[in-house]
């Protein structure tokens, strides 16, 4: 096969097909119903782009490539069978780390081999790589700190100071200072250190005063920089499918924060220089020193026999749990019995984007049964039962109720609204906000204590016993 015919003919058809698969894999993965069929083109895609690139004739060795290949794979598929499900999005920021510190560690040794090989970097191609490697290394710490704090390494709660923002602004500021400089002058190679530390220092000051809660809109953001430095890593490398690729990855990735804002009813700045997630200061006592009412399976098996209605709403807990199953068999009898069970999905719930939605879809829980937060909640007041299984931020009245409230003006699943509420969790602890529930306090509500996959198999247990009476 000639050099031309490789590169002029073939290589633009597989990029094209690759391009086609991710943009199908985007689309089919946007219902449960057609997202493994997305998980397959997508993988296809990125067979065709990598297998196509390597065919390359401007591939010189292949020794390094098959040194990164082996030592990737030796690493990311113990981490994909050892990772629980419930550490997915940390696992997720520790990729988006690694693909910005490669995309980033590419534009470095670009300038480095532009600067060697003479005066040949024009200001377009110096432009794309300030921003690849000012994108690239940001995301790189900001996805650490990420990290860190999801996998509660590090505080979850936003830390604050005097100046915070003008400090982060003005750090940026210089960042993007330096990188000018250095497109009007890439031989002055001594700004270029420069400028990848202010780089790095800014990723660790962005995700500083961020707080768990917010962490969903931060992890999609950062994705959106690890998407646009590839994009901008093709124009420097020349390389289409790169920037497809990388424009696809990018605008997905902003496309999910918005949602994730709207979903938390958040604006970005509020995200990014909110300090969302901050020491509540209004909560009425220690949690613990209230009293609340609670009940045992065979009560709770009762009244869940007794409903027209339940409304079950998943949260955290469930997927630590793993209670799905059960949660599935329980659904089952009552159904059974005449009972109408719905599952009503915070888009927030859990600690990842359609986490409720993955783990009832592998529980065989119909897709119809699960139902959106804003179609369920005007359904709300006619619910005799609303059963909370694991989750406590997402059905918390105090952001609509509490204005000064940390979490006030996020939406909520209106569970309080149902006739009775009954909560099952181990303790009174808060949840990933760290923020006190005043739900449990409410005279419908009734705590259900224990693990979350326990206490549904005693329910179910029950519910066994009661068909047999
Ligand atoms: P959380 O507010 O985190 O509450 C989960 C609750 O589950 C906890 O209060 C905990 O109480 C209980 N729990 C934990 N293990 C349990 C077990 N084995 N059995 C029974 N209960 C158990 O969860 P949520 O309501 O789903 O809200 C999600 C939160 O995570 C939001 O603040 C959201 O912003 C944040 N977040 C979401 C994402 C995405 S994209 N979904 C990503 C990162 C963060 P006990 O300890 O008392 O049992």
């Amino acid at each position: 096969m000639n050099n031309a015919l490789l590169n002029d003919t073939i290589l633009p058809i597989v990029y094209m097909l690759a391009a086609a698969g991710f943009i199908m894999a985007i689309k089919w993965l946007n219902s449960p119903a057609t997202a493994r069929r997305g998980v397959v083109v997508g993988e296809i895609g990125m067979l065709l782009a990598v297998v196509g690139t390597l065919l390359r004739f401007d591939v010189v060795s292949y020794q390094w490539i098959f040194v990164a290949f082996f030592l990737g794979t030796a690493i990311g598929i113990p981490i994909a069978y050892i990772m629980p499900m419930t550490a997915v999005p940390q696992r997720t920021a520790f990729s988006h780390a690694c693909g910005a510190l490669a995309s980033a560690l590419i534009g470095t040794a670009e300038y480095y081999k532009g600067i060697h090989q003479g005066p040949t970097v024009t200001s377009v191609e110096m432009t794309a790589l300030i921003i690849e490697t000012l994108l690239g290394f940001l995301t790189f710490t900001a996805s650490l700190m990420a990290f860190g704090k999801l996998q509660e390494v590090l505080p979850q709660r936003p830390i604050t100071y005097k100046g915070q923002n003008f400090l982060n602004l003005g750090v940026f500021a210089a960042a993007a200072g330096t990188g000018i400089a250095l497109i009007v002058a890439p031989q002055q190679t001594f700004l270029f250190p420069i400028f990848v530390l202010l780089s790095l220092l800014f990723g660790v000051l962005l995700i500083i005063p961020i707080g768990g809660a917010d962490m969903p809109t931060v992890i999609a953001l950062l994705n959106s920089y690890a998407g646009l430095s590839a994009a901008a890593m093709g124009f420097v490398l020349n390389n289409k499918m790169l920037i497809v690729a990388g424009a696809l990855d990018g605008s997905s990735g902003f496309i999910l924060a918005v949602i994730m804002c709207r979903a938390m009813n958040r604006s970005f700045g509020n995200v990014l220089f909110g300090a969302f997630g901050q020491l509540q200061t209004t909560t009425g006592g220690k949690a613990g020193d209230r009293p609340v009412r609670s009940a045992s399976p065979e009560e709770a098996a009762q009244i869940l026999e007794a409903a027209r209605t339940v409304i079950v709403i998943p949260g955290y807990g469930m997927a630590v749990a793993q209670a799905q199953h059960k949660l599935k068999e329980m659904s089952e009898l009552l159904a059974k019995r005449g009972v109408n069970v719905e599952f009503a999905i915070h888009p927030v719930a859990g600690r990842m984007p359609g986490h409720m939605n993955v783990l009832l879809a592998e529980a065989d829980v119909p897709y119809d049964k699960l139902r959106e937060m804003d179609d369920i909640n005007p359904e709300m007041p006619m619910a005799d039962v609303a059963l909370i299984i694991g989750a406590n931020d997402v059905v918390n009245p105090g952001a609509e109720t509490d204005p000064k409230s940390p979490i006030a003006g996020m939406p909520i699943i209106q569970a309080y609204k149902a006739h009775t509420v009954m909560v099952i969790k181990r303790s009174m602890n808060p949840g990933f906000a760290g923020i006190d529930n005043e739900l449990y306090y409410m005279p419908n509500t009734i705590m259900l204590f224990g693990d979350a996959k326990a206490f549904v198999s005693s329910i179910v247990k029950e519910l066994g016993a009661l068909a047999r009476v």
